[in-house]
């Protein structure tokens, strides 16, 4: 099945939130505090402008709580008078021109009394710098299994490593925006997002409004990778402030540069391994410390460090492991949701660190793998018993012979002994990635999914998941088709809005197809049931449809179901043990590169992919999500680095953020293997974030087969090679 908006966004019709017909409306701007820490003394507004023109708010404009609230309320709407972060903002502008409104942006001074940010989270905070308990700490998390000192004391080898990864902008295609009016005493907002029901409840709680006086609606997204997860939610309140107090529409779009200067980022890591083996090279124990820069206020940082540690200590067998996990408060932009969410930190530093230790040991990185995957009876890090039936030395195979492994490898021990300036290599990593909300986060989340027969027969899906892009409006429909016997076109899909649709959960986390489509699959059984049929499907349905409404005129024939967890899943939040994800998907990529010694360039020149997903569901859209996602990861690994200063990313225009062109990228092979997952939709398990995880140590493995060095930083750009190469170690 084609997507279903394709033919819309390919020639342009689309109409993305900033294309909205608004008529007559105010634009918005925002005025950014100018250090990273401190307090606001004054706020002074130039005598050039006629300020009178302007809508102007302030915090003392906010008629609720003034946070943005998520998990925690720290992060206020609008400075009240502690600055935590450069570009935090301060002061809302509205009028009716774009441009008036962001140059009088400029002509508002912030007074400040300046204070000592902390902004390196490997360092320890100093005395100065203390902004939470003594230590900076957000949130610390720990897995234990087994005896880590014992196994660690009694182990033939014990091999150490240290990682780190920086931060990575989303570049999502559409930048930020909002509009928002009010209408009827009710306050509407419609915009760029992935979560309306996130949006909703922080605006709720900082607009001082309930629900049936707050109205949120999605618009056609471009691109969310997490970025859109809980930022938007910021950019609302603004926009609804402004129109509440001016009483009219108000748009804001964020520009480029303040979208990157301004907005969320993954979460800068640093990872440390200590790891025992046995004289045949298998793990005995694993103890491992993650560290993430959590930025100045929390966001998802807890739930993005979680991830992290669960996954850190890859899709491998070991009875002792000790995971500690910290996400540190400091001075910088606050860091967010990216696509992955902590798994490709943690498991770019693991797999990396699999190939370090198996060169220790003398063991061919293949091999080592094969001793150590995790086999079907074996458990996780936190004790959950791995029994799906996939053969994860199989998927490793696989992607070998895709990649003609180790005949390459000779050509290249070949090519690399001849030529005067290039070297290849090859590099593997094998990793897994959960899906949906973490132990019995889906539980609390009770998603719900509502479906609807009309009158004319057709069906109607109404769910909070949002498309940015990623296809979950074709597949919804895809799902509700196949289980009603329906052609795709008489499946509507209703545009999320608060006032319409149930909360069917984020769109976040690699969870729309697997859990929310299988909800709708219960919806629609519901519907056949309310028709009094269970078999009921096709012609014979709609017919049925008909006639209930005939028979009840004006009626609403509407079913829902609600999220049924998987049985035998047991998660102790207390202790972070127990089954962490209904499902885990399987993959092995392997990545060739080419690295040139007289610039220092490192080009991915072949690249094969290999999961293990479920069922494939629609396999261009998921042939979509593995290319995506994977040359998503060459950039964080070869190109995207994020100069950071005063907390905050200087490089944010994209002339100087270089992200991968179809010209940096070699065709990327990408092959599924389908073992079916039976509490997820038509046997689904989620895929959004895996191809993430996979990149970036396949092409570190790669450049370390190539060159004989050890790239445990990224990303892998030609000054930290040439430092590299040349052993000087100039570039932080
Ligand atoms: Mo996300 S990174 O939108 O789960």
């Amino acid at each position: 099945m084609q997507r279903i908006e394709g033919v819309s966004k390919l020639v342009g019709r689309e109409r993305y939130v900033d294309d909205l017909d608004l008529g007559e409306h105010l634009w918005g701007a925002t005025v950014r505090s100018p250090v990273p820490r401190g307090r606001v003394t004054d706020l002074r507004f130039s005598a050039e402008v006629d300020w009178s023109e302007f809508t102007i708010v302030v915090h003392t404009d906010v008629p609720g709580d003034n946070t943005v609230f998520l998990l925690e309320a720290d992060q206020p709407v609008l400075v009240a008078e502690e600055i935590r972060h450069i570009h935090e903002p301060i002061v809302l502008l509205a009028h009716p021109s774009r441009d008036a409104v962001r140059r009088a942006a400029k002509q508002v001074d912030v007074g400040v009394d300046p204070a000592d940010p902390y902004f390196d989270f490997r360092a320890a905070p100093t005395a100065g710098q203390l902004q939470r308990g003594d230590d900076n700490v957000l949130k610390r998390l720990e897995i234990n299994k087994g005896d880590v000192g014992a196994a660690l004391a009694a182990a033939a080898h014990v091999v150490e490593g240290v990682y780190e990864t920086g931060a990575q902008e989303h570049v999502y295609l559409e930048t930020q925006g909002m509009v928002a009016w009010v209408e009827d005493g009710v306050v509407c907002i419609k915009g760029s997002m992935q979560c309306p029901y996130y949006v909703a409840k922080a605006a709720e709680r900082a607009l001082g409004l309930d629900r049936e006086h707050l109205r949120v609606m999605h618009a056609p997204t471009g691109g969310g990778f997490g970025g859109k997860e809980e930022f938007p939610s910021i950019i609302a309140i603004h926009t609804a402030l402004l129109a509440m107090k001016s009483g009219q529409t108000v748009k804001m779009i964020y520009e480029r540069t303040e979208d990157m200067a301004a907005t969320t980022k993954r979460h800068p890591s640093r990872v440390r391994h200590r790891t025992g083996l046995d004289g045949d090279g298998c793990l005995l124990a694993q103890d491992i410390e993650v560290i993430l820069d959590g930025g100045a206020y929390q966001t998802l940082s807890p739930v993005v460090l979680s991830r992290a540690i669960i996954h850190a200590a890859g899709p491998y067998t070991c009875d002792n492991v000790r995971i500690v996990g910290k996400a540190m408060l400091t001075n910088s932009v606050p860091y967010g949701a990216f696509r992955g969410f902590g798994a490709p930190q943690s498991q770019f530093a693991n797999e990396r660190h699999m190939d370090v230790v198996a060169g220790r040991l003398s063991l061919d990185p293949v091999e080592f793998r094969r001793r150590n995957l995790i086999k079907d009876g074996d458990c996780t890090a936190t004790g959950q018993v791995i029994d799906d039936g996939t053969d994860r030395v199989g998927v490793m195979e696989l992607a070998l012979a895709r990649a003609d492994y180790f005949d390459r490898r000779a050509e290249h021990r070949n090519f690399n002994a001849q030529h005067a300036y290039l070297r290849r290599g090859l590099g593997l990593a094998t990793f897994f990635h959960g899906a949906g909300f973490t132990g019995a986060g889906e539980v609390h989340l009770a998603s719900r999914v509502m479906v609807a027969g009309l009158p004319d027969g057709r069906v109607e899906v109404l769910t909070s998941s949002t498309e940015m892009g990623q296809g979950s409006r074709t597949v919804l429909t895809q799902i509700a088709a196949q289980r009603l016997g329906y052609a795709p076109v008489d499946i509507v899909i209703v545009d999320p809005d608060t006032h319409r649709v149930p909360d069917s959960g984020p769109t976040v986390a690699s969870r729309t197809s697997m859990v929310v489509g299988r909800i709708l699959d219960d919806a629609c059984a519901a519907l056949r049931q309310r028709l009094g049929d269970a078999e009921l499907r096709g012609d014979a349905l709609r017919a049925a449809i008909a006639a209930w409404h005939r028979e009840n005129p004006g009626g609403r024939l509407s079913a829902e179901a609600s999220y049924r967890p998987p049985p035998g899943v047991q998660w102790d939040e207390e202790n972070y043990r127990g089954e962490a994800y209904g499902a885990f998907a399987w993959a092995a990529y392997v990545a060739e590169v080419e690295v040139d010694l007289r610039t220092y360039t490192v080009r991915c020149i072949g690249f094969r992919a290999v999961q293990e997903i479920g069922r494939v569901l629609n396999e261009t859209l998921a042939r979509g999500q593995i290319q995506g996602g994977v040359v998503q990861g060459i950039g964080w690994a070869l190109l995207e680095e994020c100069m950071l200063h005063e907390g905050a990313m200087v490089n944010n225009q994209l002339t100087n953020y270089v992200i991968p062109t179809s010209a940096d990228v070699p065709p990327i092979d990408v092959i599924f293997l389908e073992n079916p997952y039976e509490e997820g939709a038509l046997g689904a398990k989620g895929i959004g974030e895996l191809p993430l995880d996979g990149p970036a140590p396949a092409l570190a493995n790669a450049v370390a087969d190539a060159l004989g060095v050890e790239p445990n930083v990224i990303p892998m750009t030609p000054e930290r090679m040439m430092d590299l190469i040349e052993g000087t170690a100039t570039h932080d």
